[in-house]
């Protein structure tokens, strides 16, 4: 194993502002855990359950702890946060092909509820009665914060329809299912390439925190970064970056349920070769807080979200193997003017006459569409079985993947 010396963490510096008392009490207790689990290791940490305990450990992690992440005074701004211009695109997309009986919707990792508020209404306004929309929600916290904000924005005829799953259900399910910024927040695997071989970067314990260390990669991941580095290498020495490892089983126990419906996956992330590319030294992997980027991964465990981007090629791949058909591939921006964005955006300007208001839509629209805002940055993939793309027309970049 290798001690890597630029030593990095945590408690006390980072970025601004720093934590309250209660929130670094919060961020020590976990990091208690976290030094556990590398003794019980022997040393080391594989980065991948790093991750996971930063950000799912019961009680502690980042999406389970209770303290404000989405939105404006948060650490991060989703597309659903930015606009509800976004959500209603997406039901007005997919209304014809939700029309007629039992439409049911099932988001995965609905965040503030934003977006269930806003595709619920939008289909609402498009004809389209929801019978039965459904959040897999792993955090109990944004559960509770999710059920406030819907019941708010719904009212209690539609709220009916709401329900809540830990785990996906048992019986076959004919649905429209939603992702949006899900994929991002599954835990990765570091790795580093250096002479030919791969190596596993996981965490190890010094005494001021935690440091990186690498270890030759088992069998698995060596094998997946083989595959990669003959895919878009060859890469320089030295070269760091992620595996998503869970993409597959994710997409086949979703798959394994899904009877006839389609997959709506929007993420940050690129086609392999790109994402993979010899110039991406030092991978995708970020934090943030408070709006800033944060490039320590190990800093502030439980107090900062971390995330990389989506390798879409592995999406496709994982979609073919459990059997779906990929429908559709297109940035974000793209998408969002092709499924009907600048119509939604004209009727909800409207009959509106303060200046303010509409130079705020017409911001959260180039926002959501601009190359160098989210438009290309994040991507949409549909998958689906049994079923047809709705109508609308946007560039399709599958060929890319
Ligand atoms: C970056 S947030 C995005 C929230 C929301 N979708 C949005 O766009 O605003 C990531 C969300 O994914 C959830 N999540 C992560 N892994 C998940 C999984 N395996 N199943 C369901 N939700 C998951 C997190 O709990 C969190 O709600």
């Amino acid at each position: 194993m290798i001690d890597l010396p630029e030593s990095s963490t945590a408690l006390p510096t980072g970025p601004e502002p720093a934590p309250n008392s209660e929130s670094l009490a919060l961020s020590a207790e976990l990091l208690e855990q976290v030094r556990a689990e590398i003794a019980a290791g022997g040393g080391f940490l594989p980065f991948s359950r790093y991750m996971e305990l930063a950000l799912y450990a019961p009680g502690l992690g980042y999406y389970v702890n209770g303290l404000r992440k989405l939105g404006a005074d948060g650490d991060f701004v989703t597309a659903p946060e930015l606009s509800p211009l976004f959500g209603a695109t997406l039901a007005q997309w997919f209304a014809p092909v939700l029309s007629g009986e039992g439409c049911e919707i099932l988001e995965f990792g609905a965040g503030s509820g934003q977006l269930a508020a806003d595709v619920i209404m939008g289909l609402d306004a498009a004809g389209v009665q929801v019978q039965r929309y459904r959040i897999l929600e792993v955090s109990p916290d944004l559960r509770h914060r999710q059920q406030a904000l819907l019941a708010t924005r719904l009212g209690s005829e539609r709220m009916v329809h709401v329900e809540w799953l830990d785990r996906l259900p048992e019986e076959p399910i004919r649905a429209l299912v939603l992702a949006n910024e899900v994929l991002d927040a599954m835990p990765v695997e570091l790795f580093v390439w250096r002479q030919g071989r791969v190596w596993q970067r996981g965490v190890t314990a010094t005494e001021s925190g935690l440091a990186f260390a690498d270890r030759p990669a088992p069998p698995a991941l060596d094998a997946a970064v083989r595959e990669l580095e003959q895919a878009a290498g060859p890469w320089p020495d030295g070269y760091v970056s992620e595996w998503r490892p869970t993409v597959g089983p994710w997409l086949s126990a979703v798959a394994e349920r899904l009877e006839q419906g389609l997959i709506w996956i929007g993420d940050y992330g690129f086609p392999r070769r790109a994402y993979y590319a010899p110039e991406r030294v030092t991978g995708t992997l970020v934090g943030y807080y408070r709006q800033q980027m944060v490039l320590d991964p190990l800093a502030w465990p439980g107090l900062m979200d971390l995330t990389a981007s989506v390798d879409f090629t592995a999406v496709a791949e994982g979609a073919q193997a459990a059997g779906l058909d990929v429908l559709a591939y297109a940035a974000q921006g793209e998408f969002l003017l092709g499924a009907g964005l600048p119509a939604l955006f004209e009727q909800s300007v409207a009959g509106k006459d303060d200046p303010k208001e509409i130079m705020q839509l017409a911001q959260q629209v180039r926002m959501l569409t601009l190359p160098g805002e989210m438009g290309e940055r994040f991507q949409v993939m549909v998958l689906g079985r049994g079923c047809e793309l709705p109508p609308g027309t946007f560039p399709d970049r599958r060929e890319r993947l």
